[in-house]
């Protein structure tokens, strides 16, 4: 049984007010593409889905004259650090499972190298599913954080989605007890 469902951390109130600012339309259509990419790339689809809807949930609010700076992001974002530790903080008081809450933390501090130095890591499957999933979403000069979508589609891709992870959370663990039995 998962501890936390995709549904619990989509409707909490922290998690609305963050996914509002920085694009719910574009949380959910990241959630997405991390789901379709667990599955190829044999991710566990709850921790993917989880992490790629709160991966941008660290992200202040960069205007000037009421426009997206994309300059003083540049120069002062750590939205993924920032992110990570709100994702953390707000799945452990959900009552995910410390090192579930872990995974999906690091996955989200990971997700962009916008304030890392250059150079390749050595990235985790989860990591990159999730890393992937925003980079297929992402449009030219941050539009995509601007893209709108109604509360209540939102919520109905949210339970789409659900259903989707629940049955694939089932499958894996069909599939390793049968490899082990
Ligand atoms: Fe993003």
């Amino acid at each position: 049984m998962r501890r936390v469902s995709l549904t619990d951390v989509f409707n909490d109130p922290i998690a609305q007010k963050y996914l509002k600012r920085s694009g719910l339309a574009h949380a959910i259509s990241t959630s997405f593409h991390a789901f379709e990419l667990s599955i190829s790339h044999e991710v566990n689809p709850d921790l993917a889905t989880k992490a790629a809807l709160l991966h941008d949930i660290g992200h202040y609010e960069w205007y000037t004259d009421g426009t997206w700076d994309f300059q003083r992001y540049r120069e002062n974002d750590i939205h993924a650090i920032k992110g990570a530790e709100r994702a953390h903080k707000l799945l452990i008081k959900l009552g995910e499972k410390p090192q579930d809450a872990k995974k999906i933390a690091i996955a989200i501090l990971l997700h962009t190298d916008s304030y890392l130095p250059d150079g390749e890591l050595a990235v985790s499957p989860l990591q990159k599913v999730v890393k992937l999933a925003d980079e297929l979403d992402e449009e030219p000069f941050g539009r995509h954080h601007y893209r709108k979508i109604e509360l209540h589609l939102a919520s109905k891709k949210i339970a789409d989605l659900e259903m989707k992870v629940t049955q694939a959370v089932q499958n894996r663990k069909k599939k390793s007890s049968s490899s082990t039995a």
